[in-house]
């Protein structure tokens, strides 16, 4: 099954991406994601055998997040697939330290890391006609995040539907 590990917004943060998703839409078009499917993906893993999902599942387990605050201040835009996404200036030394972490950890099971530097982002649009202009409302969106989860990307007819898998536990629990 395919994978990922995220952080998946809370109601609060959800609401905030998604008005960011409409002024966007609003000056490039393109295909919205919908609001449940927000997130900020933290490692890609494709498709991994049942073994080794459960094996994963154990790996969330013994995972900790250290809580912290992603300061969303800008949009960007991957003009292949004409990607618009939420992000930041500056990558954060807790995000960037959760992401190596969470890696190490993921190579121990022998999973390979990227190559590609790590650029924390939220997809809100697909097929945008270009990069949108910086919204003034609504920025900086302050993202408290406490929990990583795993995701199974699953089919769903023509689409994906994600589901959480597990999540690592809640501080102070
Ligand atoms: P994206 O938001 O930049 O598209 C589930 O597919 C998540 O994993 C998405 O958030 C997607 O990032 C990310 N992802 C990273 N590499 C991927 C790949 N090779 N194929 C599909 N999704 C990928």
């Amino acid at each position: 099954m395919r994978l990922f590990f995220a952080l998946w917004p809370g109601p609060v943060v959800r609401t905030r991406l998604a008005a960011l998703t409409d002024e966007a839409r609003q000056q490039v078009g393109g295909r919205r994601i919908p609001d449940d499917k927000l997130h900020l993906t933290l490692a890609f893993l494709g498709d991994v055998s049942p073994r080794k999902t459960a094996d994963l599942v154990a790996l969330t387990g013994r995972l900790t997040c250290l809580p912290a605050t992603w300061k969303i201040d800008r949009l960007g835009h991957f003009p292949r697939g004409g990607i618009v996404w939420a992000g930041s200036q500056t990558l954060p030394a807790a995000l960037d330290a959760l992401h190596e972490e969470l890696w190490a950890a993921l190579a121990e099971l022998g999973f390979i890391p990227p190559a590609r530097v790590f650029v924390p982002h939220v997809t809100l649009l697909r097929k945008a006609s270009g990069p949108p202009r910086e919204p003034s409302a609504d920025m900086p969106l302050d993202w408290h995040y406490t929990r990583v989860a795993l995701v199974h990307s699953a089919v769903d007819g023509p689409r994906r539907r994600y589901e959480i898998l597990a999540q690592t536990d809640e501080p102070g629990q």
